[in-house]
């Protein structure tokens, strides 16, 4: 039978993950319970912000009594905050879900909490949360995880989020996280020495920013409506060989990650975006040398 009555969620890690969800799930009516940071000043300022809960600078055994509580520490913390949280609570975890929102781990971190019958598993928001306000959150992909009790439980937290629940395989956790990390942090990797260079050539941050933006957005409307492969523009989707040689050049004066990064991207483009990679990378080889690490 369905269940339609609101759990109370407890925080454990209320940063920027942890006041976001807990902001969106209080304002669709969610119980929020303990709230617990790691000092008494974050745990108020982290029920400010989520506007409900209660504050606890420490681990507490006010977290038991919420059906549901969400670890959205760092990942580094959670197995020691599993293994705390399982010996304060006991036999009482029998029947409760915990889970966790690390994107490259999986619920065996939760295991000793398993172990006393807690239904546990992990509901990443395939997001980038900044700590300023609440993202997106509307067909965002929440990508699950865990035993089956603890999905059902994600995917009502998805769906009530507006979010999207996507069921993935323990062992692919790690290769989806690296896929993210590719979208989000190193997408703004490119933007930022694309900046870098383009101040080095005399414009302000200002006006790199300005003239880069409508660049990217053009890229990702054409890569939106067309696909990947037509939105592909650039030397080395036309082969422009010369031009490569030239960008490889003018790179030789910055620190070696920006030529190495630029011939990474060269041949991943070609990897990945053009129509006979082979052929693409044996041209790419003419004007970029292989780079002698790893
Ligand atoms: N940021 C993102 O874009 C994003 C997106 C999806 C998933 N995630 C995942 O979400 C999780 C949290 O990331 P985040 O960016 O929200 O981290 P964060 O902003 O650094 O927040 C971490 C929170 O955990 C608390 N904390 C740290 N150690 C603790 C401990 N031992 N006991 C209790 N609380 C502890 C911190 O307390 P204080 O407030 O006292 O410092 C803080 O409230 C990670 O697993 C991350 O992989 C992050």
């Amino acid at each position: 039978m369905r269940r339609t009555t609101t759990p109370t969620i407890a925080i454990v890690g209320a940063g920027r993950v942890g006041r976001a969800l807990a902001r969106s799930l209080r304002a669709r009516g969610w119980n929020i319970g303990a709230v617990v940071t790691r000092s008494a000043a974050t745990a108020r300022s982290a029920v400010r912000a989520i506007g409900g809960g209660h504050p606890h600078g420490a681990l507490t055994r006010r977290v038991l009594e919420a059906g549901v509580v969400l670890i959205a520490t760092p990942d580094d913390c959670i197995r020691d905050l599993a293994i705390q949280l399982a010996r304060a609570g006991g036999e009482e975890w029998r029947g409760k879900v915990v889970l966790h929102t690390s994107g490259a781990l999986d619920d065996r971190l939760l295991a000793p909490l398993a172990r006393f019958g807690a239904a546990t598993g992990a509901m990443h928001p395939l997001q980038t949360f900044s700590g300023r306000g609440v993202p997106l959150l509307e067909g965002v992909a929440f990508v699950i995880q865990g035993r089956e009790r603890a999905r059902q439980e994600a995917r009502r937290i998805a769906r009530a989020l507006g979010g999207a629940p996507v069921a993935l395989r323990r062992e692919a956790k790690p290769a989806y996280h690296a896929a993210g990390t590719f979208a989000a942090p190193y997408l703004l990797t490119l933007v930022e020495t694309a900046t870098r260079i383009l101040m080095r050539t005399g414009f302000s941050r200002r006006r790199a920013r300005a003239a880069l933006l409508p660049l990217i957005r053009q890229t990702l409307a054409n890569y939106e409506r067309f696909g990947a492969r037509k939105a592909w523009t650039g030397p080395v989707a036309r082969g422009d060989l010369s031009t490569v040689a030239r960008h490889r050049a003018a790179l030789a004066e910055w620190p070696e990650e920006f030529s190495q990064s630029y011939a990474a991207l060269a041949r991943l483009s070609a990897r990945v975006l053009d129509a006979h990679p082979e052929r693409k990378l044996k041209q790419l080889d003419r004007v970029l040398p292989k780079s002698n690490k790893s």
